[in-house]
C-alpha cells in the first residue's frame, strides 16, 4: 500500500528524482504529491517540474512561519510520509511531534558516525575503511533518530571526498527505494490487521 509522499530538498535532488522515477514506473506504489524546496535555486526543482510533478518553494526564513506553510501544504496534499533528501533545514520539535515516524531522512554515513554537515569529508579525514549511508526517522536531534536501514561502501586508498560521495550516493539511491518499499509493506500489513 502506497503513501502520499512529499519530498523536501535544498539542492540537486538526485535522490528525489530517483524516488519520483520509482513511483512513476511502479517500482513503488506511492505517489509523489509534492516536491518542496526551501531554496528557489535548487536544480532538482526545475528537473522535477519537467516531469509534471507539483513543486513548491517555501523560502520563509523564520522557522515558525516556514513550518506553518509546510504543515498547511502537507495537509492539503494529504501527505502521509515525508522524505527529506538533501534538505538543509532543521525542523523544530513542535513541528516534528505532529509527524512522529512520518518523516525520514537520508544521511551519507553509517550513523551514529559522522552526524551533521560534511559527513563524507569527516570520513575521509578519519581514514575509515568503510562508510555508507543511513536512513532514519527524524527526531529533534541532528541525524539522531531511529535508524531504519543502512548500506555500506568500502573506502579505497585513492578515494577523496568527491569520489567517496559519488560511491555513497549510488548506494543512497538503492537504499531510499528499499526503505520506502519496506514502509509500504508495513503499512499494508497494518491495514490488513485492522
Ligand atoms: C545526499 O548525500 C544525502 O545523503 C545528503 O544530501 C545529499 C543529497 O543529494 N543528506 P541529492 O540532492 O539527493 O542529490
Amino acid at each position: 500500500m502506497g503513501f502520499n509522499l512529499a519530498i523536501l530538498i535544498s539542492g540537486k535532488g538526485s535522490n528525489m528524482l530517483n524516488i519520483v522515477d520509482a513511483c512513476n514506473n511502479k517500482t513503488l506504489s506511492s505517489n509523489v504529491k509534492v516536491v518542496i524546496s526551501n531554496n528557489k535555486n535548487s536544480s532538482g526543482l526545475a528537473k522535477v517540474k519537467e516531469k509534471g510533478i507539483n513543486t513548491k518553494i517555501i523560502d520563509e526564513i523564520q522557522i515558525k512561519k516556514f513550518e506553518e506553510r509546510l504543515s498547511k501544504l502537507l495537509c492539503e496534499e494529504k501527505v502521509d510520509l515525508v522524505c527529506l533528501a538533501g534538505f538543509m533545514r532543521i525542523l523544530s520539535e513542535s513541528f516534528l511531534c505532529n509527524w512522529k515516524k512520518k518523516i525520514i531522512n537520508i544521511h551519507p554515513s553509517i550513523l551514529p558516525a559522522f552526524k551533521g554537515l560534511n559527513a563524507v569529508k569527516k570520513a575521509i579525514e578519519k581514514k575509515v575503511k568503510y562508510s555508507g549511508c543511513s536512513i532514519h526517522y527524524v527526531d529533534k536531534g541532528v541525524d539522531t533518530g531511529e535508524i531504519i536501514d543502512q548500506r555500506i561502501v568500502r573506502v579505497s586508498k585513492t578515494d577523496n571526498e568527491e569520489k567517496l560521495a559519488k560511491k555513497i550516493l549510488k548506494e543512497e539511491h538503492i537504499l531510499y527505494i528499499k526503505v520506502i518499499k519496506t514502509l509500504e509493506k508495513e503499512k499494508e500489513n497494518d491495514k490488513t490487521r485492522q
